[in-house]
C-alpha cells in the first residue's frame, strides 16, 4: 500500500515539474530553453537519488522478509547508479547556472530571488557531493547523518528555486 503511494508521489513530482516548466515557463530564446532541458534531467535525476533514503527506511522497517529481500536487491541495483547520476546531474546544473547567469543575470539582476536560491543550491549539492564522499569512503552514524540531511536541505531548496517565479 505505502509503496503505490510512494511511487504516486513521485510521479507527481515529475509530472508537476513537467507541466510548470514546459507550459508556465517557456522562452524564445533556444539557449535558456536549453538552460532549462538540463536542469529538468538534472532534478530527475536528483529525485532518483533522493529516493535512496526511503528504500533504506522500508528496508529497515518491513517485517514482510520477501519485500525485505526485493528491495535490497533493488538497493544494490540503484546503490551502482548512485555516485554516476550526481556527477551527471552536477555536471548539467553547472550548465545550467552558468547559462542562466550569463543570459538572465544582467537582465533580471543578481540579487534576484531565482537567482539567488539557485545560487545556494549549488552551495547545498556541493556539501551533499561533500557529505557523500566521507559517507562513500567510511560509513559512520554521523557521515549517514550528514549526507541524507544535506540532501533532504539540497532538495526542499531546489524546489523552491524551481517553482519561484523571476
Ligand atoms: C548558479 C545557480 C543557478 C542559477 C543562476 C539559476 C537560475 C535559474 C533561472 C534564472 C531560472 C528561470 C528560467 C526561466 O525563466 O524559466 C531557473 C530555472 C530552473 N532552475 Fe535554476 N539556477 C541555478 C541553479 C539551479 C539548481 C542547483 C537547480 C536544481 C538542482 C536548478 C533547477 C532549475 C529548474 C528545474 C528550473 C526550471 C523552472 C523554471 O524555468 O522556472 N537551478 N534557474
Ligand atoms: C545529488 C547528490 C546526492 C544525493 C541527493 C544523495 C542522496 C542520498 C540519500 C538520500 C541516501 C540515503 C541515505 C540513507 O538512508 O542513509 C544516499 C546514500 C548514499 N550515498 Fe548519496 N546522494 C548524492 C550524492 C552522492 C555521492 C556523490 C556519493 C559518493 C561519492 C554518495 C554516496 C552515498 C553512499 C555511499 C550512500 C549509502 C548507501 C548504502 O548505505 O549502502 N552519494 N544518498
Amino acid at each position: 500500500m505505502a509503496y503505490y503511494i510512494w511511487i504516486i508521489i513521485n510521479a507527481l513530482l515529475v509530472i508537476s515539474t513537467i507541466i510548470y516548466i514546459w507550459i508556465f515557463r517557456l522562452h524564445d530564446s533556444q539557449i535558456i530553453t536549453l538552460g532549462q532541458v538540463f536542469a529538468q534531467i538534472a532534478i530527475i535525476l536528483f529525485i532518483i537519488n533522493v529516493n535512496m533514503y526511503f528504500i533504506f527506511l522500508v528496508i529497515r522497517r518491513t517485517k514482510v522478509r520477501k519485500f525485505k529481500i526485493t528491495l535490497a536487491k533493488m538497493s544494490r541495483q540503484m546503490m551502482k547508479s548512485h555516485i554516476k547520476l550526481a556527477i551527471i546531474g552536477t555536471i548539467l546544473i553547472l550548465f545550467h547556472g552558468g547559462i542562466m547567469l550569463v543570459k538572465l543575470g544582467e537582465l533580471i539582476g543578481y540579487v534576484n530571488p531565482k537567482i539567488m536560491s539557485g545560487m545556494l543550491a549549488i552551495l547545498l549539492l556541493a556539501i551533499t557531493l561533500f557529505a557523500g564522499y566521507l559517507r562513500h569512503k567510511k560509513s559512520s552514524g554521523f557521515r549517514r547523518k550528514f549526507h541524507y540531511t544535506s540532501a533532504f536541505l539540497f532538495t526542499i531548496l531546489f524546489m523552491v528555486h524551481l517553482f519561484l517565479p523571476i
